[in-house]
This record gives structure tokens, sequence and C-alpha cells, in this order.
């Protein structure tokens, strides 16, 4: 299939024109590079050997969306641009609705208007908010508790609004809980803007030395060492979701919603606790006050992605951490600093690989 990956450049998205081009279909990004880097298109080509055609388009700007959508013959659309910080959406939930929310309307009119009529949407745990019971299942309760949740909220339910105006129009809802790691070339990874708020590129900056410890937000939750639990996700398995579902949205066409974890909680200190056995550094923390508005544990029952897809996660928390830490021990400036690999010698202890990961000290 020909598939434009809107937000393609981004961290999840850049991971799955991976399992896209491997898989054999063909990719074209559209981004506007707000919270990415161009440089990601050449990393992209060095590890799948395929050029990446790429259009710098706002999702806002909806005659320039027609326009690229006219332009080729897409047969399905995977949609990740999107704002994702939930303290930032707080201070500035209007530009959260515009871009998330009227970029998608956009989007989905231009898919009107070129006649295409499969979507793979990346949608949130967020949705649950804070869950009556774990592992959550997604018929569960939809609840959110800030305005990035509301977008992916509104915008799963304005999506289903048109499925059902429109029976040829079908969609996949991902509902991913939390993506970590990076791909095991360390030439893609997350590249966060500024000091991550996020808990898995925090330790990454604890472990090489440029934050002196990390926070860890309440010790008092009713969690077995009472510290958050949450199901990360190894994103190169969260990239391969995509491809099954954009492939079981041609096979069988019909729409889908489905949770994208392991099943599997994780607490905040077992997490620490695997990555320095990964990295073999020490991330020296402490507890303080609990974050405002983090609920104690969420973990995902994943048996629909399961049944539907025929999607299991694969990768362990120890791959999860091994390879963050290859990816932010490659590139401790992400995508701004200098290129891993091309004619320099790469980092002492990591070799770039294509192939699966390995264990890996330094
Ligand atoms: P990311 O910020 O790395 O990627 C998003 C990409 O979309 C970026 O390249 C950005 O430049 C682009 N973009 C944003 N607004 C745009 C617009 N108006 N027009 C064109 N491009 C635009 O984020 P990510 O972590 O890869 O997340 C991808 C998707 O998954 C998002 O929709 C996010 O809400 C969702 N999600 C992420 C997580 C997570 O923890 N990373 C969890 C659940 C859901
Ligand atoms: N945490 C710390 N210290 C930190 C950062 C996080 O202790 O410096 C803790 C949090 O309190 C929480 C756990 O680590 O217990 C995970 O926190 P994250 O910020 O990494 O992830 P969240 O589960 O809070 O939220 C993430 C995304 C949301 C998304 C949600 C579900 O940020 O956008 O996963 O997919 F909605």
């Amino acid at each position: 299939m020909r598939i434009l990956v809107c937000g393609g450049a981004g961290y999840i998205g850049s991971h799955t024109c991976v399992a896209l081009l491997e898989r054999g279909h063909d990719v074209v990004i559209g981004d506007n590079f707000s919270n990415s880097s161009p440089k990601v298109l050449a990393r992209l080509q060095r590890i799948t050997g395929v050029p990446v055609a790429c259009e710098r388009v706002d999702l806002r700007n909806r005659l320039a969306l027609i326009r690229l959508l006219l332009r080729h013959r897409f047969d399905a659309v995977i949609h990740f641009a999107a704002l994702k910080a939930v303290g930032d959406s707080c201070k500035r939930p209007l530009e959260y609705f515009q871009n998330n929310i009227s970029g998608t309307i956009n989007l989905l009119q231009a898919m009107q208007a070129a006649n295409i009529h499969r979507l793979v949407f990346s949608s949130s745990a967020t949705v649950y908010g804070d869950p009556e019971a774990v592992p959550v299942q997604e018929g569960a309760r939809l609840q959110v508790t800030n305005p990035y949740g509301r977008t992916k909220l509104v915008v799963e339910q304005l999506i289903g609004d048109l499925c059902h105006s429109q029976p040829s129009f079908h969609v996949a809802n991902l509902r991913y809980f939390n993506p970590v790691g990076a791909h095991p070339s360390g030439l893609i990874g997350e590249d966060p803007a500024g000091i991550p708020n996020n808990l898995m590129p925090y330790i990454c900056r604890v472990a090489a030395g440029r934050s002196r410890r990390l926070s860890i937000f309440g010790g008092d939750y009713p969690t077995p060492d009472g510290t958050g639990v949450r199901d990360y996700i190894h994103v190169t398995d969260l990239a391969q979701a995509h491809v099954d579902a954009l492939e079981y949205l041609a096979d069988n066409g019909r729409s889908l919603t489905v949770n994208l974890g392991t099943g599997r909680g994780v607490s905040v200190l077992e997490l620490v606790r695997a990555f320095e056995d990964a990295s073999g550094r020490k991330v020296p923390y402490e507890i303080v006050e609990r974050r405002a508005g983090d609920v104690a544990q969420v973990w995902a029952d994943p048996s629909l992605a399961r049944r539907l897809l025929g999607w299991r996660a694969q990768l362990d928390v120890d791959a999860m951490c091994r390879d963050a830490w290859r990816w932010q021990f490659m590139n401790p400036d992400g995508y701004s600093g200098r290129v891993a690999g091309t004619g320099r010698r790469p980092a002492r202890g990591f070799a770039p690989t294509n192939g699966a990961t390995s264990p890996l000290r330094i």
C-alpha cells in the first residue's frame, strides 16, 4: 500500500515508517517538524536502505493537505501528528484543540476529497483517565483529566461519527500505553525538546550525567513498592501494531479500537533498576511529592489486539532500557548533535546494528 504518515518524522511515526518500509509498503511522511527534525529522514534511509519521501505540511492548512492527498494516490493514512505534552496542554488548551482536533478535521476532509477510506489513529490510554480497574479493557469508562486527553477522546468520537455516516470509512483507533525504547540501531529514538517530562527520557538524562538525580513522584501509592505503575511498551512493538492494523483495515473492511500495551505493570523503581542493569550506570533518585494529575496504576488488557490483529508485544523491559540507553549514548544531543556512525567512529561499546538487540553494557 501507499501510505501517508502524518507526523511520521516524530518518535513513534519514525519507527512505524521503518516497520512499513520493511514490510514493503510505500511511505510518504507529512510533517511540519514542530516537534521533530528533518535529520530523521537520512537516518531512516540508513536503516531501511530506502529513500523516504517527505512533504512539509501543517495539518492546520486544509488546502495544502487536500493538494497533498490529491497529488498522490494513497491507500491509507496513519495519523500521528499531534501536540502531546499533558502539562503544556493545561497551559495552552486552545493550541491543542486547534492542532489536534481542527488538524484532524482538516485531514478527514482532505481524505474525503481524495476518496481515501482507511485511517490509523494514534489514540492513548489517557482516554481512560483514572481507570476503575486494571488491566484496562477497551470497554472501560472513558474520562479525561486534561486538555490533551480531551483532544484524543474528541477525535475518537468524531471519527466514530464519520464512520457511522460513511460506512465505507474505516478506522483503527490505537490506544497506546507508555511507549519507550528506540530502534536497535541507535539511529532513531525519542528526542524531547528541553527537559523531559516522561520517565524513560528523564532516566536516560540522569544516567548520562546531564541531571543529578531522578525525582520519583510519589512513594506512597497503593502499589507493591509505593511508586506509580505503568504499562511500558517498546516502540518497535508499537510500530509493528500499526502495520498489522493497516492490513486489518484493508483485509477486513471493519473499524476497530484496541489497547496497545504488554499487559504487564512495571513500577518506577522496577524500571530504574532494570535500566541500571541494562546500562551499567547508576540512576540516583529521590522520592518526592506526587505529581498532580498522576494515577497510581494503569496497565492494559491487550488481548483484543491479539485476537483481532494477531499482534502481541515481543520485547521486555530489559530490551526497552537497553535500546533507550543505546539511543541516548549514541545521540547525547538527539538529532541536533552529530550523526552517529556517519564516517565517524561510533561511541565505544556501541555498534549501530540493524538486527535484534544484544545484551549491552558499558
Ligand atoms: P512526536 O511529537 O514525536 O511526533 C508527532 C509528530 O507530529 C512530530 O513530528 C510533529 O512535528 C508532528 N506534528 C505535530 N503537529 C503537526 C501539525 N499540525 N502538522 C503536521 N505535523 C505535525 O510524538 P510521538 O510520541 O511520536 O506521538 C505520536 C502520536 O502518538 C501523537 O498523536 C501522540 O499524542 C500519541 N501518543 C503518544 C504517546 C507517547 O507517550 N509518546 C502516548 C500515547 C499517544
Ligand atoms: N515519573 C516520575 N518521575 C519523572 C517522570 C515520571 O516518577 O520524572 C513517574 C510518574 O509519576 C508515573 C510514571 O513515572 O508514575 C510514568 O510517567 P510518564 O510521565 O512517563 O507517563 P504517564 O503515564 O504519566 O503519561 C504518558 C504520556 C501521556 C499518555 C499516558 C498514557 O505522557 O501523554 O502515558 O499513554 F496519555
